[in-house]
């Protein structure tokens, strides 16, 4: 279905827009006067369950249909040209996490509310009339008026003025933005406080958060905030636009992060540090300022002209989080969790036949949020954008950027424009090489094999499960350790002659994808598979994970054994990097599924766990050494989980100490180690007051990290009518928030068989509450996706269909119910052919 663009009937230049809001009673009335051009005397703008009082031109009423259907209001004119519209609104406030909507917080044990606005992608209409496409630029002139309660603070994208006014009336006004996008209006009023700064060019930057938790808190997103801006100022070359850069943590937030410029809402476990955090927790919420602050030049100041470019703002901005935060933070090598978690993810989901591709068509609405798929726009686009900076070079790329900003400035753009501005910069022609990537779904295996002294390197489509083969090539930068091999593979299959003379030459055994920034994997076979692993404990830290990684897909995709598998990470038990600990973690994770729970292969493959992480284990303990890396601690958390699992009696009676000595306090236990010991806790010693001390912590806790492995812990009940108790929280919004429903509680529940069959019948039960709560945006399709990542019987997978298959008609999930239902069944087939071999490896491996 084609969705008509109201931009092309009426331009809007300005907004000046008025809300009064009352938090008490939900609801909030407006007036906005729109300045603009009509091209036509029908214009239709956007608007969403409000109620539309009245339009005026020049004092008299026009006459306006309303049209909820199609989230619009149609207007007839008298006349053509520029004109100012002023139209009387209202609307009611709801919970759902999109437009203006309150979040909830306990401060003092009273229940208080913040509001604040969620506008992305197509919400801004819940608030007020407007076109609204990114590509209707205009500038806005905010003023609000709320409850206000003693020290309450409101905040938007430009700084206040009018001061003094505002303390004799009550009337908060901001300064008028820049030329902008709707989805990126923003604000957010209540009971907040926070600390600010100014950077080396004066930019104010601050650090927000409900007065529920301390300021302290807030020092390390601000001091990230301020060097992320002086990084992008510089690499850019193009000075950060508007007087300010807020960011501010809601309580209440469905998404992780949203960029709004000059006002950047958080989820609060992104924003805020705790005293007690992980090493991994504090990367994290460096990684996602450093990610909003990119979207204020890629997204804000120059915008995808439609939806269908959403790859331009979250596959750069997911790009360059890494590279920002490399260049601030150069000993976290932070590219190694780009390593460890994107590409991994993209590598999974791109390689499911019904996939959709970078680039996408959109035009429905409801279509919009399915774009936002983490594997594919994300990780898949931000693989792609590191695939083609390493093939322009960083100078190239960087002086394309500068090239690209200066250009398109406070305007709209589509891909091929960034396109030109990086050819022009690097003299290579961008469009051709990225246009396989962006436009096909999917990816290449590249296969290798030497036969009669001939080289051959062939790509074809890689699939696990289903195939769907439509011959499709790429343009993919073999990127080889040796000399003498083409710069780009472009055709289905080369040739070269004189492998040995080629060998002769280069030094080690032939490797592609070097660095693994490219976005494929390798099949070497025969000879170069042999000498590639006779030499794997020699090389580096990230080609020892490639190497795991795209074993381990070659074994789903069934092109080898699962079962190699197995020798292959326990010759790697003396590792001790982050790298290559994470890519035997998620192998071991995979041999999971092989194993029956309480059999005497559970016994064996216990021990093989205990085998691969032992070294570790006594090499790091439970605590902290002095003076040691961060990369030590990441290692110590995924060791000690090994451990636990494997039931190690050393490890599980000192999770037992710990919790012992902090049971009265155990949000103070050492995060690194925390989410272990309330596990291993719940694994050896459940009991209810167990279950209701941790749920009473669950409800009282401020720290959203904690909370998170609360509810994981809390997964691994074995007892049924804890179970229902558990099940009977997830609909009570004083205990559960709807926001971590689904990645807390769902997910948690589903990974474990003991309360998976539980979960998915609550699920089914509750589908409609769950989509009331959840329905209207992104987070929803988590509810098809988290079941399809983890069923893997014939029988989950029949109630999976039973269940989805008549919603294929919602636009919003259908992709990930036809997906879900490959994904399951590429799962039961792997089990099913490779089940008895890798039983079989594993005791050998131990024996
Ligand atoms: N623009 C998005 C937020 C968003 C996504 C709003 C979908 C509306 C619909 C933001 O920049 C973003 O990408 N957030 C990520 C976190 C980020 C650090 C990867 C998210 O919310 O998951
Ligand atoms: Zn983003």
């Amino acid at each position: 279905m084609q969705v008509e663009h109201f931009v092309n009937t009426f331009v809007p230049e300005n907004y000046n827009l008025f809300l009064d809001i009352s938090r008490k009673d939900k609801v909030f009335t407006g007036n906005v006067a729109i300045n603009g051009e009509a091209l036509d005397n029908k214009i239709s703008l956007h608007q969403k369950a409000l109620a539309i009082h009245s339009i005026l031109l020049d004092n008299q009423e026009l006459s306006f249909e309303m049209d909820d259907a199609n989230e619009a209001v149609h207007i007839e004119l008298p006349e053509t040209g520029s004109m100012t519209l002023v139209i009387e609104f209202s609307g009611k406030i709801t919970d759902n996490m999109t437009g203006i909507y309150p979040s909830y917080y306990t401060l003092d044990g009273v229940t208080k509310e913040i509001i604040s606005t969620q506008f992305e992608s197509h919400f801004a209409r819940e608030a007020f009339p407007c076109v609204d496409e990114p590509e209707a630029k205009a500038t806005f002139d905010l003023s609000l008026k709320f409850d206000e309660e003693e020290g309450d603070l409101a905040l938007s994208n430009m700084p206040e003025v009018d001061v003094e006014r505002r303390k004799e009336t009550g009337l908060w006004t901001f300064e008028t933005t820049p030329r902008m996008s709707s989805y990126l209006l923003a604000f957010a009023f209540g009971a907040l406080h926070g600390i600010t700064t100014k950077t080396k060019n004066g930019t104010l930057v601050g650090s927000y958060a409900t007065r529920a938790h301390q300021v302290q808190e807030l020092t390390f997103s601000l001091d990230i905030a301020k060097r992320v801006i002086e990084f992008y100022e510089d690499y850019f070359g193009v000075h950060y636009p508007i007087p300010q850069s807020l960011h501010v943590a809601i309580p209440d937030f469905s998404a992780g992060a949203m960029e709004n410029w000059g006002l950047v809402t958080y989820r609060e476990v992104y924003l805020l540090v705790d005293d007690n955090s992980t090493v991994s927790s504090r990367q994290q919420v460096a990684l996602v300022v450093a990610h909003e602050v990119a979207h204020q030049w890629f997204g804000n100041l120059v915008t995808m002209k439609w939806w269908d470019d959403l790859w331009l703002n979250e596959s750069f901005a997911n790009m360059m989080e890494y590279v920002a935060i490399d260049a601030i933070e150069p000993s976290w090598n932070i590219f190694e969790d780009f390593q460890t978690s994107g590409v991994p993810l993209a590598l999974k989901r791109d390689a499911t036949a019904g996939v959709q591709s970078v680039h996408v068509e959109v035009n429905h609405p409801d279509e919009i949020n399915t774009l936002f798929d983490p594997a594919i726009v994300y990780a898949k686009g931000s693989r792609l954008m590191h695939m083609l900076r390493r093939w322009l070079g960083d100078e190239a790329f960087a002086k394309g950027l500068k090239a690209y900003f200066e250009k398109h400035q406070y305007g709209n753009t589509v891909g091929h424009q960034l396109w030109d501005a990086l050819s022009q910069a690097s003299g290579k022609d961008v469009a051709a090489f990225m246009d396989s990537w962006l436009e096909q779904p999917g990816y290449p295996v590249v296969t290798v094999s030497v036969e009669d002294d001939v080289l051959t390197i062939s790509q074809k489509q890689f699939f696990i499960g289903e195939e769907d083969d439509k011959n499709r090539l790429w343009q993919i930068p073999l990127n080889s350790n040796w000399q003498g091999l083409p710069d780009i593979l472009t055709e289905e299959s080369i040739s070269i002659p004189n492998y040995s003379a080629l060998a002769q030459e280069n030094d080690g055994a032939l490797r592609l994808n070097t660095e693994n920034t490219a976005h494929y994997v390798t099949e070497y076979t025969g000879e170069l598979l042999d000498n590639l692993l006779a030499e794997l404990q020699g090389l580096d830290n990230i080609s020892k994970l490639q190497i795991i990684q795209e074993r381990r897909l070659l074994a789903e995709s069934g092109r080898i054994s699962y079962a190699s598998l197995v020798p292959l990470i326990a010759s790697l038990k003396h590792e001790t990097s982050y790298l290559v600990t994470a890519a035997i973690k998620q192998v071991i994770d995979g041999l999971k599924l092989f194993v029956t729970e309480n059999s005497d292969e559970e016994v064996a493959f216990k021990e093989l766990v205990a085998l691969i992480s032992r070294e570790n284990y006594e090499r790091l303990g439970f605590e902290k050494h002095e003076g040691e890396s961060d990369e030590d601690e990441m290692v110590r958390q995924l060791t000690l989980a090994n451990m636990i699992f494997a039931g190690d009696s050393t490890a599980t009676t000192k999770a037992s100490q710990i919790f012992a000595e902090y049971e009265s306090h155990l949000v103070d236990i050492p995060a690194a180690v925390r989410s272990l010991v309330l596990i291993n806790q719940m694994q050896t010693a459940e009991t209810k007051d167990l279950v209701d001390h941790y749920l009473s912590l669950y409800a009282s806790a401020t720290d959203g990290s904690f909370q998170r492995q609360l509810a994981q812990a809390l997964s691994r009940t074995t007892n049924a009518d804890h179970l229902n108790l558990l099940l009977s929280t997830w609909k009570d919004k004083t205990i559960v928030k709807p926001q971590d429903l689904a990645m807390s509680w769902y997910l948690s529940f589903l990974s474990n068989d003991f309360t998976q069959e539980a979960a998915w019948q609550w699920a089914q039960e509750n589908w409609d509450w769950i989509k009331a709560a959840l329905g209207g945006d992104m987070s929803f399709d988590k509810f098809v996706i988290y079941p399809a990542n983890k069923f893997k019987t014939p029988e989950r997978l029949e109630e999976f269909k039973a269940f989805f298959e008549p919603q294929l008609g919602d636009m919003a999930i259908n992709r990930m119910i036809s997906m879900g239902i490959k994904e399951i069944s590429a799962r039961i087939a792997l089990i099913q052919s490779d089940k008895e071999a890798v039983i079989a490896a594993i005791k050998t491996t131990i024996a």
